[in-house]
C-alpha cells in the first residue's frame, strides 16, 4: 500500500502546476453552439475564468482552442470506466487511453475530469452514467485504474508548461438509488489515501445522494452538507460543479407539492435556488484548501438560461470563491522541488477483481431488472426499494427506447414494420438485457443502438431485416458525417448527454 503521506505530498506538489481559475463554465463544443455562447457572454462583458470542455472530436477540440486563445481549457473526459475491475483488459482500452491524451494535449488542458461512475459493466450497457457500488474493494480497484491513467498522462502529457494534467475523479449522481456497503464520503476518502488525484464535487450530485439514500429520511439538508463535508476528502477538492435538477421525462411530476421532489442530475434545467444554498456551504468549509475552480455545467442548456444564470453567479459568488482560493494558497505547506514520481499503487490481486466482477454483474442484473434486490450492497436500500423499481420499470427503459436516438425516429420503417407483425418495442429493452455481451467497439451508445436493434430484428422479424439494414446504413454514415464535420455545429440529436 502506499504512504498517505507520500500520497498527499504527491498530490500537493500537482496542485501547484494547477493556477487560480475561479469561475468558469462546463461546456458541451456542440451543444449549444460554444462559439456563439463565449460571443454572447462577451456582450454582456463576461469572460469565463475557463471553459471545461467535454469529450468531442480531436478536429472540433483544435477548432475550440484556436478560437479562444485567451481562455484556459481543461477537459471532461468520458469513456475510461475506471470503476471496473476488469477495464484495463478491455481491448479498447489502450486506444482510449491514447484518443483522450492526445485531445488533453490538443488543448492543452489542465486536467482531466471524470466521473466514477461507468455506462458500462460486466458485458451490460448504459445510456447514462450509474454509480459504482460503494464497497472498499471497489475503491480500492478505482485507485488503482487511477494510479494507471495517471502516469500515462506524466509520460504521454504534453503540456507547453512541461506539466501533466491532473486525474480529477468527480463524485456522481444518484438515480434514484445508491447500492453499497461503505459511506459515499468513506469511499472517496478511501481512493484520495491510494492515489493523488484531485476531485470534483458537484452540488446537485450531492443533493441527490440526499434524496437517494436514508439521509433525506433522518436528517435536515444542511446538517447533512455538514456531516458529509467533514468526512468528504475536501482537502482534494479542485473543482465545484453546479447544474440544474429536474424530473426526469419517463416520471410523472406529483400533484400535490409534499417532500422533497424526485429530481435528478439536469443539465438543460434551471439551477435551484437551494443549490447555491449548499454552495455557500461548502466554500465556507474550512477543509476545502485546493480549490482552483468553479463551473456552472451548462451542456445542452439555451444559451439564454446560460447568460443569465452566469451572470448572476459571477456576481454573488466571486468574491467568495477569489476568497476561498486565496485562502487555500496561504496554507500550502512549503516543499521541495524536486519531482515526484507517480505513486506505485498496489496492484489489486486477480481474486479480489474477480470478486468486484461477480459484484458488478449482480448489479447490473439488478438496476435492470433482471433480478431480485439482494446482497449486502442493497440492505440500507431494500427499506425502500422504490428507488431501484423505478429505476428499471421508468428510467432504464426510457434510454433504451428514446434516449440518445428515439428508434421510432431512427428505424420508422422499420417500427411500421414490426407493429404491423406485432412486435412491440418495449420488448426491445428485455432484448438488451438478456445477457451479458463482449464490447465490438470503444463506448458508443447510438452506435450500440443500432448494433442491437438490427439483432433484435433478425430474431422478431427475419424479412424486415433488410429494410432495418438499410436504415441502419443511413444512420452510420450520417454519424460518420456529423462527426466529421470541422466547425462546432449542433449534430443530430445523439449522444450528448451526460
Ligand atoms: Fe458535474
Amino acid at each position: 500500500m502506499p504512504d498517505s503521506n507520500f500520497v498527499q505530498q504527491d498530490f500537493q506538489h500537482r496542485l501547484r502546476n494547477i493556477p487560480l481559475l475561479g469561475m468558469g463554465l462546463s461546456v458541451d463544443v456542440y451543444s449549444p453552439n460554444l462559439f456563439e455562447l463565449v460571443s454572447r457572454l462577451k456582450k454582456r462583458g463576461l469572460q469565463p475564468g475557463y471553459l471545461e470542455v467535454f469529450k468531442a472530436t480531436t478536429t472540433a477540440l483544435s477548432t475550440v482552442r484556436q478560437a479562444v486563445p485567451d481562455i484556459s481549457l481543461a477537459y471532461h473526459g468520458e469513456g475510461l470506466w475506471i470503476t471496473q475491475p476488469d477495464v484495463q483488459a478491455s481491448p479498447f482500452f489502450q486506444q482510449d487511453l491514447d484518443e483522450m491524451v492526445t485531445q488533453l494535449n490538443t488543448i492543452q488542458s489542465l486536467w482531466l475530469n471524470h466521473e466514477c461512475a461507468m455506462k458500462q459493466m460486466a458485458g451490460y450497457s448504459f445510456g447514462t452514467y450509474v454509480p459504482p457500488l460503494y464497497t472498499r474493494l471497489s475503491a480500492e480497484v478505482v485507485a488503482a485504474n487511477i494510479a494507471t491513467v495517471q502516469q500515462v498522462m506524466d509520460r504521454q502529457g504534453r503540456r507547453a508548461d512541461g506539466t501533466a494534467p491532473l486525474f480529477l475523479l468527480e463524485m456522481p449522481p444518484l438515480t434514484y438509488f445508491s447500492a453499497g456497503t461503505i459511506p459515499i464520503p468513506h469511499f472517496f476518502r478511501l481512493i484520495a489515501g491510494l492515489v493523488p488525484c484531485g476531485l470534483v464535487l458537484d452540488i446537485g450530485h450531492l443533493w441527490t445522494v440526499y434524496r437517494y439514500t436514508d439521509a433525506c429520511r433522518r436528517i435536515a439538508l444542511e446538517r447533512f452538507v455538514g456531516a458529509f463535508l467533514d468526512e468528504f476528502p475536501l482537502e482534494r477538492v479542485i473543482e465545484i460543479h453546479v447544474a440544474g435538477l429536474a424530473y426526469h421525462e419517463s416520471v410523472s411530476k406529483p400533484k400535490g407539492g409534499e417532500g422533497l421532489p424526485e429530481w435528478i442530475d439536469a443539465h438543460a434545467a434551471p439551477i435551484p435556488s437551494i443549490l447555491f444554498c449548499m454552495l455557500e456551504q461548502v466554500l465556507a468549509h474550512p477543509n476545502l484548501v485546493s480549490l482552483r475552480a468553479v463551473a456552472l455545467e451548462v451542456d445542452t442548456k439555451s444559451i439564454e438560461m446560460i447568460v443569465e444564470e452566469y451572470a448572476e453567479t459571477v456576481r454573488r459568488f466571486s468574491p467568495i470563491v477569489q476568497q476561498t482560493m486565496a485562502g487555500g494558497t496561504a496554507v500550502e505547506q512549503p516543499m521541495e522541488l524536486a519531482p515526484y514520481p507517480t505513486s506505485v499503487q498496489a496492484p489489486v490481486c486477480q481474486s479480489d477483481r474477480q470478486q468486484l466482477r461477480a459484484d458488478y454483474t449482480r448489479y447490473a442484473k439488478i438496476i435492470s431488472g433482471q433480478a431480485p434486490v439482494t446482497g449486502l450492497e442493497w440492505q440500507e436500500t431494500t427499506a425502500e426499494a422504490t428507488g431501484v423499481a423505478r429505476y428499471h420499470t421508468c428510467y432504464v427503459p426510457y434510454e433504451i427506447l428514446h434516449w440518445g436516438g428515439d428508434l421510432a425516429e431512427m428505424f420508422p420503417q422499420t417500427c411500421r414494420a414490426l407493429a404491423e407483425r406485432g412486435v412491440c418495442l418495449t420488448e426491445f429493452v428485455a432484448f438488451w438485457f438478456r445477457s451479458p455481451r463482449p464490447l465490438t467497439h470503444s463506448y458508443d451508445f447510438f452506435l450500440l443502438k443500432i448494433e442491437r436493434f438490427l439483432e433484435f430484428v433478425t430474431e422478431r422479424a427475419l424479412d424486415v431485416r433488410i429494410c432495418a439494414q438499410q436504415e441502419c446504413d443511413i444512420l452510420r454514415q450520417a454519424y460518420a458525417q456529423a462527426n466529421e464535420v470541422v466547425e462546432p455545429v449542433p449534430v443530430m440529436e445523439m449522444e450528448r448527454t451526460r
